[in-house]
């Protein structure tokens, strides 16, 4: 004979709504009647007292959620888990819990200080016993898994919550006899519910909708085929009963004002151990420091949001506070995630900010062989436009040729092991790709408080620059420019056609002239346009000078495509006098390496135009190489391709009269770039008119 199935229940002498700890219990506070909540409370324990025996557990005076006994601990045969408490509003019932298990002869086991978990609330035994599911984001610590693990010798499943309603994992999952589950997808992240997916077969799975939820239909206690819930919806009654359950309903409105339902109020105390399951748990930690202006730039808060965001969790080890204003911070942080694939996903980001590994880091990175040309092992390592160094042969190596979404390729030669970034259609059969996240790291400038500001400076928060601003802002790019060409550096202008449209062809001009611009990246519009300027004044057929459209002026932009490809190229055109002036003059004239880079909707081409995409890339890289800064004039197209190959370290200004393209170029987490949200022909006056300013005026004499 089997044993009888045990609940633990607390009546409710002393329950009421006296704080607010989960969103049910706002604007409830002293709301709940005591005479119907006794009355609830007895339905409940008779219905119960029908299926099993119910023990009882002295209620204690000034504890009033102690009615919820699933948050006592978790069970599972003759050991518990004492729970630990998030709240301190609960934590004094801890005590009283524990002396109840003792007596009662079971083995306790008690989580460390401060790691927070709540018993069977957020531990929930599939009912054939083959594991444990187990909750974490808000009331439980995911680091709490790898005890019950190891104490309960049980396989345990971690689900992340993400839906504050449901803070418990029994507010909205609930397996049942049979190896079916009654849940609510939506309180899971996608991760879980993939989880939740694998384990359990479609056929078993009662999803249920949100007004069933939100009655706390998974709050539901299952023994046998017999499920007692707070009232529910016809259709799930019906479906429950399709499954073969036979569904009990009892009023518990007065605990749904505190959180809980049915299940909450009661705790299983036999549940059998299955001795062929064994420990197993997918939680990983790895500890990573950190240094810098840790609190100043708000990178610690950073790291340790992008940890919980992706679903991992932390434990900071310890923090040394830079005292001076100057000094830096270090600190060290335990990370935790539910498995190795969310692991490497919050390390790569980790790495991203500058996390660095613990000094005991591994000697090598793992890497894999290219198997097939042009395809990276799956696990590949994306690289990012840091600096980056990884660990061959106990040393750190630097990464060459830096750009993001690439792959890093490890060769050996006899100077010694080679890191380099390559993209994947450049793999090759045998290239060593890394793998994984070990053993790598990323350079970051401590960023000062100081440097925060000039990031902030690029007018995200405001939206549109204010005249003001953007008169600042162009103050300091046209002393930058200047610097960079006194002393022989590279500035690359990336420009589409609006720079033409709004007049700025004359100002861009003449920084070609003046020797302000090493490169010219851009696509077939922008140089069509421009000559269409240059030959016939116009630019998409509208009078630059009188701002108006001229007949047939439509038909001038291929005209002028005409008259390029009758010449071959637009430096044989410019040589045959037909190009007068203009940007691809200047660039012509003064020897100025451009690249047009093709596109679907391009008409023509001009015979420059560069179609085949890899190469324009190619050639768009080679021009980019060596460049001090780089001026992104109203293209997002071919400004997303530069931001893509350039490495941190290179200053980027993006001007787009659109605020959202402004964001999307210079939020690259970079210090470096910034953004100025105005009309691109306006920007250039004004920055040929600083430049004039800061020119000597013997210079402006002689042009
Ligand atoms: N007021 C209680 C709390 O917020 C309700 C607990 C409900 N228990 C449960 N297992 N879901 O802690």
């Amino acid at each position: 004979m089997t044993d009888p199935i045990r609940f633990l229940m607390c009546p409710p002498d002393h329950y009421d709504v006296d704080y607010v700890i989960n969103p049910w219990m706002e604007g409830n506070i002293h709301k709940s009647s005591r005479d119907r909540a006794v009355e609830q409370w007895q339905k409940l324990h008779h219905v119960l007292k029908d299926h099993a025996l119910v023990d009882l557990v002295n209620p204690e005076k000034g504890w009033p959620d102690m009615v919820f006994t699933a948050n006592a601990g978790l069970v599972l045969g003759k050991t518990v888990v004492l729970s630990r408490f998030y709240h301190k509003e609960r934590q004094g019932e801890e005590p009283y819990f524990k002396k109840w298990f003792e007596d009662q002869g079971y083995t306790v086991y008690e989580l460390p200080k401060d790691l927070p978990f709540e018993g069977a609330g957020d531990a929930l035994l599939d009912r054939e016993g083959r594991w444990l599911w187990a909750g974490y984001g808000f009331r439980s610590e995911l680091d709490s898994h790898p005890y019950l693990a190891k104490w309960l010798n049980i396989e345990v499943l971690s689900l992340r919550l993400i839906d504050e309603r449901f803070y418990h994992l029994d507010t909205c999952f609930c397996p049942l006899a049979g190896g079916y589950l009654l849940y609510y997808p939506p309180a899971f992240d996608s991760y879980s519910n993939r989880l939740i997916e694998m384990r359990v077969a479609p056929e078993k799975r009662i999803a249920i909708a949100e007004a069933d939820a939100v009655n706390f239909a998974c709050n539901a206690v299952n023994v046998d085929d017999v499920v007692v819930m707070n009232k529910t919806s016809d259709s799930l009654k019906q479906r429950l009963k399709e499954c073969g359950f036979q569904v009990i309903e009892t009023p518990l409105t007065e605990f749904l004002k505190a959180g809980g339902a049915a299940k909450c109020l009661t705790l299983r105390v036999t549940e059998p151990v299955r001795v062929e399951i064994h420990s197993l748990v997918s939680v990983e930690s790895r500890t990573i420091r950190m240094e810098g202006h840790l609190l100043d730039s708000g990178l610690i808060s950073r790291a340790l949001d992008l940890i919980v965001e992706n679903g991992g969790s932390f434990q900071v080890l310890n923090f040394n506070l830079g005292e001076q204003r100057q000094s830096t911070s270090s600190a060290e942080v335990k990370v935790s995630a539910p498995d190795h694939e969310i692991m490497e996903e919050i390390m790569s980001q980790l790495i991203d900010l500058g996390a660095l590994p613990p000094p005991q880091e591994i000697c090598d990175v793992n890497t894999e062989a290219v198997t097939i040309p042009g395809v990276a092992p799956d696990d590949f390592y994306v690289t990012t436009i840091y600096p980056t160094e990884v660990r061959v042969h106990c040393e750190w190596v630097k990464v060459q040729n830096q750009r993001m979404d690439g792959a890093i390729a490890v060769n050996f030669t006899p100077d010694g092991p080679i890191a380099k970034c390559k993209l994947l259609r450049d793999l090759e059969i045998g290239d060593h790709v890394i793998v994984g996240v070990e053993g790598i790291r990323t350079i970051r400038k401590t960023e000062s408080r100081e440097q925060r500001n000039t990031q902030e400076f690029s007018f995200m928060g405001s939206g549109v620059s204010s005249e003001r601003r953007v008169e600042l802002v162009v103050e300091q790019i046209a002393w930058e420019l200047r610097q960079i060409r006194d002393q022989g550096g590279k500035v690359v202008v990336t420009a589409g056609p609006v720079v033409i449209h709004t007049g700025g062809a004359e100002h861009l001009s003449r920084l070609i002239r003046e020797g302000y611009v090493q490169a010219l990246l851009g696509g077939n519009a922008i140089a069509v346009h421009d000559i269409e300027q240059a030959m016939m004044g116009t630019s998409l057929g509208v009078d630059m000078k009188r701002g108006v459209a001229v007949r047939g002026g439509h038909r001038h932009h291929l005209k002028v495509i005409n008259t390029i490809r009758r010449y071959g190229s637009i430096a044989k055109a410019v040589e045959n006098g037909v190009i007068n002036g203009g940007v691809m003059y200047e660039c012509v004239r003064s020897n100025v390496p451009f690249c047009l880079a093709g596109s679907i909707r391009d008409d023509g081409p001009l015979p420059d135009t560069e179609m085949d995409l890899i190469k324009a890339q190619e050639e768009y890289a080679r021009l980019l190489q060596g460049a001090d800064m780089i001026l992104m004039l109203s293209s997002m197209l071919h400004s997303i391709g530069v931001g893509n190959m350039t490495p941190a370290g290179v200053k980027m200004v993006c001007v787009d009269i659109n605020p959202a393209v402004v964001t999307k170029l210079s939020d690259r987490g970079s210090i470096e770039s910034v953004g100025v949200v105005t009309d691109v022909g306006l920007f250039l006056s004004l920055l040929t008119k600083q430049l004039d300013k800061l020119t000597s005026p013997y210079h402006i004499a002689k042009t």
